[in-house]
């Protein structure tokens, strides 16, 4: 089989060297697409493939219609929002992703963009330590787990809100459950995003939850830019000058934010989260075994669009 590895943003030369020889052991050939300039190189690239290993790289109806012989695409990486789910279904492709193995680098990010603000960007004005103060967690998985472990470690106290986990596993997972977003909000001095982007999340962080957060907060989001509503976001900051944003996810309007709110809002400029050799070694080796594994077995393990 021919297996395309799409990374407009590449892999480490490790993580690509190790997808080879996987998918060479297994018998099938690999072909890369790296920093490609153009959502059209993708296109151009697909036509004879049978599986597609990829990044936060956009998987849309044009890139499925453009690949029939596609067979599977694997996300290495947590969040599939960049593919279209809908036209890889009716076209019976299989999409999966490889929960968990980036997880860890992002939480780091996420407890390092604290640090970064609380430490006044790393200015000598003086700055706040996180210890003692409390996190918020919103959804308890695979990121927000480890997040929420690691602040621990610091000396924070630590809540989250995961509908999709009972108060005991979030106990178990080391935090106190909160049992609505208000709430949590409400009591965090540290607010650390973790939700995927879907249509009910989209947007879904604006005005009136960024407002409820207590004096002197810092909203930190790791997950996706479209969670944020950002005219609320930028609203919210407006009318209080104590609190803080900072992302991984650059906002649309971060350009204006930078202008109205300085160094009370600091975003990377392209997602970083999982940008490191250990998360492209075990997120790229996961995707390349899960399609050696697919094509010898059959195993659908990880699949996202059943
Ligand atoms: C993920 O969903 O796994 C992360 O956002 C990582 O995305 P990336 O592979 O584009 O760095």
């Amino acid at each position: 089989m021919k297996v395309l590895l799409a990374t407009q943003k590449p892999f480490a030369a490790a993580a690509v060297k190790g997808i080879e020889d996987i998918l060479t052991a297994a018998g099938h050939e690999v072909v890369k697409l790296e920093k490609y300039a153009e959502q059209a190189d993708f296109v151009a690239a697909v036509k004879d493939v049978n599986a597609i290993i990829i990044r936060s790289d956009k998987v849309t109806r044009e890139v499925i219609e453009a690949a029939p012989a596609l067979k599977i695409v694997v996300r290495a990486g947590a969040g599939y929002d960049n593919v279209d789910l809908e036209a890889a279904t009716e076209k019976g492709i299989v999409v999966m992703n490889t929960p968990g193995q980036n997880s860890n680098a992002v939480a780091e990010l996420a407890l390092g963009l604290m640090i970064f603000m609380a430490r006044t960007q790393f200015t000598p004005a003086t700055g706040s330590e996180l210890q003692g103060k409390r996190l918020g967690v919103q959804a308890y998985g695979n990121v927000g787990r480890l997040v929420g472990q690691k602040a621990k470690a610091l000396g924070m106290k630590i809540h989250a809100l995961d509908p999709f986990l009972s108060d005991q596993q979030i106990i178990d997972g080391g935090a106190d459950p909160v049992h609505s977003v208000e709430e949590l909000y409400a009591a965090s001095d540290y607010l650390s995003i973790h939700i995927p982007a879907l249509p009910a999340t989209i947007k879904s962080i604006g005005y009136d939850l960024i407002t409820k957060m207590p004096k002197g907060a810092t909203l930190v989001n790791t997950a996706r830019k479209e969670v944020i509503d950002e005219e609320g976001l930028l609203k919210a900051l407006e009318e209080r000058p104590d609190l803080k944003y900072v992302a991984d996810v650059m906002p649309d309007n971060y350009a204006l934010l930078q202008e109205k709110f300085g160094a009370r809002v600091f975003a990377t400029p392209k997602k970083m989260g999982a940008q490191t050799g250990e998360a492209n070694v075990n997120a790229g080796l996961a995707a390349a075994r899960q399609i050696a594994d697919f094509f010898a077995t059959g195993n659908r393990k990880f699949q996202v669009n059943k």
